[in-house]
């Protein structure tokens, strides 16, 4: 029975398609957790608005595309829960719950919003919103009590947070002693699991500008629906410290290098060609010939799958996955308001 294998939940902010970073950071990861976990993967819809109040039409086609990038690299809704957040009130009523138990300053430390303030420059003019949506993070991944939460390294302060929160909610209302192991919160009667990060293969990507981390905000990604000729003419591109081929550049820090062993689907043949490459038996454009066409060979069967999947199809799935995360949700709302003595009246929720 797949309810009985660990649960883990993950997912995604609709910020536009995904590219290799997210591959390699998560995607990837998440497709192999599939067998041995019960999965649930978000699509964070509402924390979304944080940047883009003003663009819900966008958001919305940008949730299909997330949808459709997830099925083509594997990820499949026959194993795992695909679900969309504005669709599960539970998460936005934990929200509240869970925001009464975080003091004020505590978000402020957060390095992960402290970063993002800084990299989108909102300085004191973001919105409650933004603040809101670490919280709304806890209630995503708690609602669906996981053992883990599958992220890349920048989210690890949420979920540090989420495990706080975890605990002082079972400390608060369920009669939790301050001492309890976290592993012990649940047999000793805590509602909540203490949650622990996974962080993926490649923690961090570098993008094709040769120095920040991929992101397609900052123009420097490859995206999984790029087409080939856009793959390659990107990694042509890419700047590796070499002036001609006689210059012996240092390989270190050399991005097309880093992407060679990476994507490489033969480790020797990376090996050797990063060996003529040293060398100078090979220069830069060959360099880049072998890597473009080593990353469209990766990148082909995703492309193909993807252009037979449809927006209904995508919608299709989300539904089926959005009916039973509410179920499980609402039952850990429920749980969650009989602690805290709040469980006025029995209700039923339906898709
Ligand atoms: N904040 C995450 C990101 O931008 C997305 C996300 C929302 C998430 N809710 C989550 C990730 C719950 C893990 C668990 O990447």
């Amino acid at each position: 029975m797949s309810t009985e294998k660990p649960r883990i939940l993950t997912g995604d902010t609709p910020t536009g398609v995904l590219h290799l970073g997210h591959y390699v950071g998560s995607l990837e990861n998440r497709v192999h957790l599939q067998d041995e976990y019960d999965c649930y993967f978000i699509i964070a819809n509402v924390h979304a608005l944080t940047t883009r109040s003003d663009k819900t039409e966008e958001v919305r086609t940008d949730t299909l595309e997330i949808t459709k990038d997830w099925l083509s690299v594997g990820m499949d809704p026959a194993k795992s829960t695909f679900f969309l957040q504005s669709e599960v009130p539970a998460i936005a009523e934990l929200t509240w719950y869970f925001a009464m138990l975080l003091g004020y300053g505590r978000l402020m430390k957060n390095p992960t919003i402290k970063e993002e303030i800084r990299v989108k420059r909102l300085t004191d003019q973001y919105s409650f919103g933004f603040l809101m949506y670490a919280v709304g993070q806890i209630a995503d991944i708690l609602a669906f009590k996981p053992a883990c939460v599958p992220v890349g390294e920048d989210q690890v302060p949420h979920i540090e947070m989420t495990r706080e929160i975890a605990r002082r909610f079972n400390q608060t209302y369920c009669g939790v002693k301050g001492g309890v192991a976290d592993e012990d919160h649940v047999a000793k009667g805590g509602v909540f699991p203490v949650p622990e990060a996974k962080i993926g293969r490649i923690a961090r990507l570098t993008g094709t500008d040769g120095t920040n981390k991929m992101s397609k905000s900052l123009g420097n990604a490859i995206l999984l629906s790029d087409t080939a000729k856009q793959v390659q003419k990107k990694c042509n591109k890419i700047f590796t410290g070499r002036g001609s081929i006689d210059d012996p550049a240092p390989l270190e820090g050399n991005t097309v290098l880093e992407y060679l062993h990476i994507f490489h689907d033969d480790p020797d043949r990376a090996a050797q060609i990063q060996e003529d490459y040293a060398r100078s038996k090979i220069g830069d454009g060959d360099l880049k010939k072998e890597v473009g066409q080593a990353i469209n060979r990766f990148l082909d069967p995703i492309r193909d799958r993807r252009a037979t999947i449809t927006d209904d199809d995508a919608m299709d799935v989300l539904k089926t996955g959005t009916a039973k995360a509410n179920k499980i949700a609402e039952a850990t709302l429920y749980q969650a308001k009989q602690a805290m003595s709040y469980d006025f009246f029995p209700r039923n929720l339906s898709l």
